[in-house]
């Protein structure tokens, strides 16, 4: 079966996932880290909803050389030379090719954001090429668009040494880069693929049983869009592309995640021929 079939198998509660989502992936080993396996077998807790942090009113917010830039494309690249040739965390020395900032459209309504890039990522300089990738692209099919309509990036840009999980340092020491790039960029929804990028992005720290299911309102912190008519967007959190390899059970939750992102944008699924 090609990557692009697309019919719908039937989930035990009645809804369906489809195919390009649900079939089976040739066992792999990959060494990504599923912080959501930690609770990915406790009952998910009904009253248990996480509330996002309250704006934090001491909040700086430094201007940005992108601010003044309207050009999304010029903006991005304004980030892309502000990052440089990293040197601000340990990934630096630990054994990165490259830098890998982001990709796709820099208008994109949706924008996913991972974890940190893995060894195809920080060859390619691209994030999400890998089998994670492959999975990540067949599930923005699902939704009725393509990779190129959205916005990919990662927590961090750098690869962690044997695709280990970035500390909580590296994750604040890069973090801001992409918030800005989320500035410019500004979506409409921003889905956090695994608990890494939820609880950076939000700031909290909560189970992933805890923080799917819901949206949260986001903005990116520490920056303010040039446009005052952004005033942020949506966060959705769903399981990494990665962790769904590893335990393919969880698709069709996964895909009720995208089902709800897709209601927010007005996205129907394509027609299929079954
Ligand atoms: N996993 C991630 O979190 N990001 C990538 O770019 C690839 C795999």
């Amino acid at each position: 079966m090609g990557i692009y079939d697309f019919y719908r198998r039937p989930l035990s509660d009645g809804a369906s996932v489809p195919e390009s989502i649900a079939m089976a992936e040739p066992e792999i080993a990959i060494s990504t880290s599923q912080p959501e396996l930690g609770d990915g077998m406790s009952p998910r807790k009904a009253t248990a909803v996480a509330a996002p942090v309250e704006e934090n009113i001491f909040e700086v917010i430094a201007l940005k050389p992108e601010q003044s830039v309207s050009d999304p494309v010029k903006a991005l690249k304004i980030i892309r030379e502000d990052l440089g040739d990293c040197t601000r965390c340990a990934l630096h020395k630990q054994g990165r090719k490259q830098v890998v900032f982001g990709v796709g459209n820099p208008k994109a309504d949706l924008m996913f954001v991972g974890e940190g890039p893995g060894a195809d990522e920080d060859a390619q300089g691209e994030p999400f090429v890998g089998r994670a990738g492959q999975l990540l692209n067949n599930m923005i099919k699902a939704m009725g668009i393509s990779r190129e309509q959205v916005y990919i990036a990662n927590i961090v840009k750098c690869r962690p040494p044997g695709n280990r999980t970035p500390e909580r340092e590296e994750c604040e020491t890069c973090s801001p880069f992409l918030m800005r790039q989320i500035a410019v960029i500004k979506p409409k929804v921003v889905v956090a693929l695994g608990a890494v990028a939820a609880k950076t992005l939000l700031a909290m720290s909560a189970s992933m049983m805890q923080l799917r299911g819901r949206f949260y309102d986001f903005k990116p912190a520490g920056v303010r869009s040039n446009d005052p008519n952004w005033d942020g967007c949506k966060l959705a959190v769903t399981y990494h592309p990665a962790f769904l390899l590893r335990d393919p059970r969880q698709k069709g939750e996964a895909w009720k995640d995208l089902q709800m992102v897709m209601r927010e944008l007005g996205l129907k699924a394509p027609k299929t021929n079954t």
